[in-house]
């Protein structure tokens, strides 16, 4: 396809992330400090009309998958009214998709409009589906209200519904289990996912990351897993649970990365664009929306985007010893 979004490596890109904001209402202790981050400036935070403007130039560069993300996306006030221009942008060669990634906290109020406004997926966040457990660890005693948010998600239209749970050894590594079975119960599929070192800490530490062989040793304990073929660029391996058709999900982006199939960029509550979670570089497309020019827009941010994939590189470095952390905490790239 013309124009398409394909990086120097052959890779097409036709997802994007869009994070909505940085801000969030848990504190996980591997995304946050306590006290929250530095937020991003109010003033340079994308308008919705900036962000159909991104979102309608990639669509016509062959993006089809529009992600958004946080921090918690649902904090945004005009929530419902970027899922629904996103959701009328024209796809390039197929109708373009507006999926979601949530800690779920305001899906009881929200998700009613957000289906009407044509939300297509959601994936909701929860590591423990124990309360104190859960509260210790986002250092926010909600653990009701996300339980809340995802039966109003399973009680919707949208599916398939995935949870995510980030495993760390000593925190809820001995729960894999009963995630697992409380996901079958609502009709979600869990998804467990190795800790990356995106941590706001920088404390990130392979020993206490929880490997793909470790989650699927403790899930073998309880069914047998059969692996689903034909996973394409999706981050998530994905198991039978028991022949089916209950399922369960492992993101090994450490010990099995999964970069060669990477179709997605990502943007930045800010403005500006990133070709990997990991990358250090950004592009900035603050000033094409924002200082007068006399070219078109259009073809400017469209430019921004091929430089973007133009610069990525073949994969992450997590497991060179020169790795550095991205400056950006996991709440302000978007996980
Ligand atoms: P699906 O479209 O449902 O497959 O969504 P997803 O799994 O891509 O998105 P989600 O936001 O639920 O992300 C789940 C986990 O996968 C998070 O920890 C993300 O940081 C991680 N993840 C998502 N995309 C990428 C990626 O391109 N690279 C890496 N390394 N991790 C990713
Ligand atoms: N490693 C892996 N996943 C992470 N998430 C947040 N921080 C990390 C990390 N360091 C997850 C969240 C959420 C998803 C968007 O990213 O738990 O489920
Ligand atoms: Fe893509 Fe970077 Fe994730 Fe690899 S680490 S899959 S290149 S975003």
């Amino acid at each position: 396809q013309a124009g398409a979004l394909v990086d120097t490596h052959g890779r097409i890109h036709r997802d994007l992330r869009i994070s909505l904001t940085d801000r969030c209402s848990l504190r996980c202790t591997y995304c946050m400090p306590e006290q929250g981050n530095e937020w991003l400036a109010k003033t340079s935070i994308l308008t919705v009309d900036e962000i159909v403007e991104i979102a309608t130039v990639a669509a016509s560069l062959g993006v089809s998958t529009f992600r958004l993300t946080g921090g918690e996306p649902l904090l945004r006030t005009d929530i419902v009214e970027v899922v629904r221009r996103i959701a009328a942008i024209p796809g390039a060669d197929r109708p373009v998709e507006v999926a979601m990634t949530t800690n779920g906290i305001r899906l009881p109020e929200l998700l009613p409009d957000l289906v009407d406004a044509g939300l297509g997926r959601l994936n909701i966040s929860i590591d423990t589906v124990r309360r104190e457990r859960f509260a210790a660890l986002t250092r926010r005693d909600r653990l009701d209200d996300v339980l809340a948010g995802i039966a109003a998600a399973a009680a919707s239209p949208l599916r398939p519904l995935k949870l995510n749970a980030v495993a760390m050894r000593g925190v809820n590594d001995d729960e894999l289990v009963d995630l697992v079975q409380y996901a079958v119960d609502v009709g979600a599929q869990m998804r467990f996912i190795e800790q990356m070192p995106l941590d706001a800490g920088h404390t990130w530490d392979r020993t206490t990351m929880v490997t793909r062989e470790e989650i699927l040793a403790a899930l073998a304990e309880r069914w047998e897993l059969t692996p689903v073929p034909g996973r394409g660029g999706a981050p998530a391996e994905t198991w039978l649970l028991d022949g089916g058709p209950h399922r369960v999900g492992v993101i090994a982006s450490v010990t099995a990365p999964f970069c060669g199939a990477c179709d997605r960029l990502r943007l930045t509550a800010d403005g500006q664009l990133r070709n990997c979670l990991f990358s250090i570089a950004e592009y900035d497309l603050l000033p094409v929306l924002r200082e007068p020019f006399t070219a078109s827009r259009e073809e400017r941010i469209a430019e921004r985007l091929r430089a973007c994939v133009h610069g990525k590189l073949p994969g992450h470095a997590i497991n060179d010893p020169a790795f550095l952390q991205p400056p950006r905490g996991m709440n302000a790239i978007g996980g």
